[in-house]
C-alpha cells in the first residue's frame, strides 16, 4: 500500500510557489477545474445507469426532463468558476456568447475558455470523451470583464489543459512549465500525480485523421497524408491508423506514444471544423509544452490571434517531426501548383 502520493493540489501549489510574487490565485483556479472535473467524471460512468443518455428535452420515464451531458458538463464547469472571485469572464463552446460573472459573486484576473465535452457524439457508444480548458490573464481594465479578455491569441494562455474520461479519468495540464498528467483515484476520489512531465517523442507512431473526409480534401492535403501512410518511405516512415473521433483521445494517445492529428479544411468545413478558442490554442499549448508542435498548415496556431468566439481552424498537432513533415508537403506541393485530385492507390 503505497501511503505517500502526491495530489494535484499539492503540486499546483509547489509548483506555483516557485514564484515569490504567485498569489495562487492560479493554483485555485486550476484547483477548481479538477473539480469539476470529478463531478463530470462521475456523471459521465453513471450515463448508462441514470438514464441521461439521449437528447436533451427528451423526458425520463419520471417525467422529468432529461438533460444531455454536455449540457450538465457545461453548468458543471460554469457552477465550480463562477462564484470563486478568480474568474473575470468566461467563454463555452456550447453558448453563442460571453459567459458572464453573474453580478452578485466578484470578480478575479482569469478569463476561462472550454469545451465541456469534447467527443459528445462518443457518449452513446460508450467511447472516451473529455473536456478541454485554456486560461488567459485579463486585460480588460475595468469593468466586468468583456469579450476582448477571451479573444486573445494561444500564446498569451498562463495555463491549458484537459480531462479524458477514458477507461480511468486523467487531469492533463500545463502552465508553461512542461506537462503534466494526473489519475484519479476513484477510491480515494482525489487526482493523483501519475505522468510528470510529458514529453512526446519527435517523431510517432500514429496518424490521426478522419480519412472520409480524402476526396474533400485539397490536394497538397492529400499528398501529405499518403506520406504518412508510407508514400515516400526515404522521408517518412509509414505510420499506423488511430481514430477515435475525439480530439482529446486522439491528441492523448499521440502525446503519449508519439503521433499525429490532423483535422483539415475540406470542401464541407472551408476554415476547417475544430474550433480555435476551445480546441486548437488549448491543445496546441499543451503540445509545444511537450516539445511537439501545431500549425493551421501555414502558421503556428499559437499565433494566430482570434476575430470570433466560435472561430474554426484546420489542425494539425503532435510530434513535431511529423508536423514538419506535413506543413513541409503543403508548402512544396502547393507551391508546385500540380493540379488534379490524389486517386487513393487500389488495395
Ligand atoms: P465536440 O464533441 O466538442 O463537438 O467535438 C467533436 C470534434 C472533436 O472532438 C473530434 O476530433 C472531431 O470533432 C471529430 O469530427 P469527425 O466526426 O468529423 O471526424
Ligand atoms: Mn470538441
Ligand atoms: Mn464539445
Amino acid at each position: 500500500m503505497q501511503t505517500s502520493v502526491t495530489t494535484i493540489e499539492r503540486f499546483i501549489f509547489d509548483q506555483e510557489h516557485r514564484y515569490p510574487e504567485a498569489t495562487g490565485e492560479l493554483s485555485n483556479l486550476l484547483y477548481d477545474i479538477a473539480l469539476a472535473a470529478k463531478i463530470i467524471a462521475a456523471a459521465i460512468r453513471r450515463a448508462g445507469l441514470v438514464n441521461i443518455l439521449g437528447t436533451a428535452g427528451a423526458r425520463n420515464v419520471q417525467g422529468e426532463e432529461q438533460q444531455k451531458l454536455d449540457i450538465i458538463a457545461n453548468e458543471t464547469m460554469k457552477n465550480c468558476l463562477n462564484h470563486t472571485g478568480r474568474v473575470c469572464v468566461m467563454a463555452s463552446e456550447e453558448d453563442e456568447n460571453i459567459v458572464p460573472v453573474p453580478p452578485e459573486y466578484p470578480v478575479g484576473k482569469y478569463a476561462v475558455l472550454f469545451d465541456p465535452l469534447d467527443g459528445s457524439s462518443n457518449i452513446d457508444v460508450n467511447a472516451a470523451v473529455g473536456t478541454i480548458f485554456s486560461i488567459y490573464r485579463r486585460v480588460s481594465m475595468e469593468g466586468r470583464g468583456n469579450v476582448g479578455d477571451v479573444l486573445q491569441p494561444g500564446c498569451k494562455q498562463v495555463a491549458s489543459g484537459y480531462v479524458m474520461y477514458g477507461s480511468s479519468t486523467m487531469l492533463v495540464y500545463t502552465t508553461g512549465q512542461g506537462v503534466h498528467g494526473f489519475t484519479l483515484d476513484p477510491t480515494i476520489g482525489e487526482f493523483l500525480l501519475s505522468h510528470p512531465r510529458i514529453v512526446t517523442p519527435r517523431v510517432g507512431m500514429y496518424y490521426s485523421v478522419n480519412e472520409s473526409n480524402f476526396g474533400r480534401w485539397e490536394r497538397p492535403m492529400q499528398v501529405a497524408v499518403r506520406g504518412l501512410k508510407g508514400d515516400v518511405p526515404d522521408m517518412m516512415k509509414p505510420k499506423n491508423s488511430r481514430y477515435v473521433g475525439s480530439l482529446v483521445a486522439d491528441f492523448h494517445r499521440n502525446l503519449i506514444a508519439g503521433g499525429i492529428f490532423l483535422y483539415p479544411a475540406d470542401t464541407r468545413n472551408p476554415g476547417g471544423k475544430l474550433r480555435l478558442l476551445y480546441e486548437a490554442s488549448p491543445m496546441a499549448f499543451i503540445a509545444e509544452q511537450a516539445e511537439g508542435s501545431a500549425t493551421d498548415g501555414t502558421n503556428r496556431i499559437l499565433d494566430i490571434v482570434p476575430r470570433n468566439l466560435h472561430q474554426r481552424t484546420p489542425l494539425v498537432i503532435g510530434s513535431r517531426e511529423d508536423v514538419g513533415f506535413v506543413a513541409d508537403t503543403l508548402r512544396r506541393t502547393a507551391s508546385a501548383r500540380a493540379s488534379g485530385p490524389v486517386v487513393q492507390p487500389a488495395l
